[in-house]
């Protein structure tokens, strides 16, 4: 299921998904985001596939959307094609998204690793907004999703001054889940998805939507989403399954459903 621009591999109940633009530093042009986009809905259906990864290589994650396929574009062009409208397609998947980054992860780049669950790092890695200095501002999520994760000043650092971070840093703020040797980035992140994949799968796409749910509704209604989902799973034989081998001293074994 390989596209132009985007490389699908599938092992050990987890899929990587790889952006495959080289020469341009992985830019984001549309139709790169489409085919993006197609490649997760359709590894969220498949299920074989309990986790993604998502990556790019060594030099970069993705140097942001295309300028070159922006630079000329109307106001009414831009808001007619409404290119980011689809990159929210990207929230929308059920299944766990580990992104696996090295180099550049720039403007659309670092948004498109914001919409993923959890990220992993090489030291090489680079993360920014930098569209000030093109004379605009993130477009697909960076104001908002930044802001959730560093907090109001780092990400008024970084969109106001367009400065770059390195991966330590972005550990520091939150914004990664752990750094490592450029070596071992995607190893280290396919470990993490074999792990998850162990999971159970019904457990872990509720708990996904639940840990979400925080990022757009208040406590009390984020308790009670969470609450319904926790109910919601002992309707699973992995419930019963995951208690039971807990009693027995025994190992599991999911059923996914
Ligand atoms: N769009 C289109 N082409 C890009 C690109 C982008 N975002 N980023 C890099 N490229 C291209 C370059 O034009 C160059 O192509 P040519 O060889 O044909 O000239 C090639 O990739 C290699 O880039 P550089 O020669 O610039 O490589 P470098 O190592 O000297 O610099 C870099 C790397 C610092 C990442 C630099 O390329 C850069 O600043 N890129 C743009 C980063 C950026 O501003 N991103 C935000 C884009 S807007 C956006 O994303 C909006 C949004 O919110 C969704």
């Amino acid at each position: 299921m390989s596209s132009t621009y985007i490389i699908v591999t599938k092992q050990d109940g987890y899929a990587i998904a790889q952006i495959n633009r080289p020469d341009v530093l992985n830019a984001l042009n549309m139709a790169l985001m489409a085919e993006l986009v197609d490649a997760l809905e359709t590894l969220d259906k498949d299920n074989d596939v309990r986790c993604i990864i998502l990556t790019g290589n060594e030099k970069a994650f993705a140097a942001g959307a295309d300028i070159k396929e922006m630079a000329d574009a109307s106001a009414m062009e831009m808001l007619l094609r409404d290119q980011f409208a689809r990159w929210d397609r990207i929230r929308k998947i059920k299944k766990p998204i580990i992104a696996a980054v090295s180099g550049f992860a720039l403007g659309g780049g670092c948004e498109v690793v914001m919409a993923c669950d959890m990220v992993i790092a090489s030291e090489t890695a680079r993360f920014g907004q930098p569209e000030i200095n093109l004379g605009v501002m993130p477009g697909a999520g960076g104001t908002q999703r930044l802001t959730r994760a560093v907090g109001k000043v780092k990400a008024m650092e970084m969109v106001l001054t367009g400065r770059v971070i390195s991966a330590e840093e972005a550990l520091r703020y939150g914004l990664i889940n752990k750094v490592v040797p450029i070596e071992c980035y995607l190893e280290e992140a396919k470990s993490w998805a074999k792990e998850i994949a162990s999971k159970p799968p019904v457990a872990v796409r509720l708990a996904k939507e639940s840990v979400l749910k925080a990022f757009d509704t208040t406590m009390e209604g984020g308790l009670e989403f969470e609450r319904k989902n926790f109910y919601l799973l002992f309707a699973s034989d992995d419930q019963k399954e995951g208690m039971s081998a807990f009693n027995e001293k025994r190992t599991p074994g999911w059923k996914g459903k």
